[in-house]
């Protein structure tokens, strides 16, 4: 089946098969930033925006993708000019081998667009179907923490992403 959608901004045009998966396609289409840890619904590697909602993407088809405008973690920002979120994760060495690191600022982005002065416990448990093997969380939550108040201080500084996984 055709599809088209706009992905981080941009209108694409797709070839899906009906059973295909929405991470597949994606990845297909050149998002390596979308990773697949379980594809099962269970790690949080594969989280997307899906018009601002925090998704699983192992967890949709592609044709659920029409019509609508992804978010990966490669829309949030880039290299030459990082979202905020994306620099407190570097900053506080919330990274280490940066597998789950995709889908924690896409968690993290969907909570601040919708409660922009989170608790920590508030960033505990947005991240918390999120899983990182690596860095005990600690500085993930630190991060999540740092770029709300960066983001709280700056004027227009908006992030994509409106509610949780539903
Ligand atoms: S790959 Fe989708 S939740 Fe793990
Ligand atoms: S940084 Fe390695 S899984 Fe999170």
């Amino acid at each position: 089946m055709k599809l088209s959608f706009t992905l981080n901004g941009v209108l694409v045009r797709a070839d899906a098969d009906p059973d295909e998966r929405a991470v597949d396609l994606l990845r297909d289409l050149g998002a390596l930033d979308v990773k697949e840890g379980c594809g099962t619904g269970e790690c949080g590697a594969c989280s997307v925006l899906v018009d601002g909602v925090h998704k699983l993407s192992c967890l949709l088809l592609a044709a659920q993708l029409a019509g609508r405008e992804l978010t990966t973690a490669a829309g949030l920002g880039t290299v030459a000019a990082p979202h905020p979120i994306q620099r407190a994760f570097a900053e506080h060495g919330a990274v280490q081998c940066g597998f789950c690191t995709p889908g924690m600022t896409i968690a993290a982005a969907a909570l601040l667009a919708r409660n922009p002065e989170p608790s920590r416990l508030d960033a505990r448990r947005a991240i918390s179907g999120n899983l990182c093997r690596c860095t005990g969380y600690v500085k993930i939550v630190d991060a999540v923490c740092a770029a709300a108040s960066e983001l709280s201080e700056a004027p227009g500084g908006e992030t994509p992403g409106a509610e949780d996984q539903a």
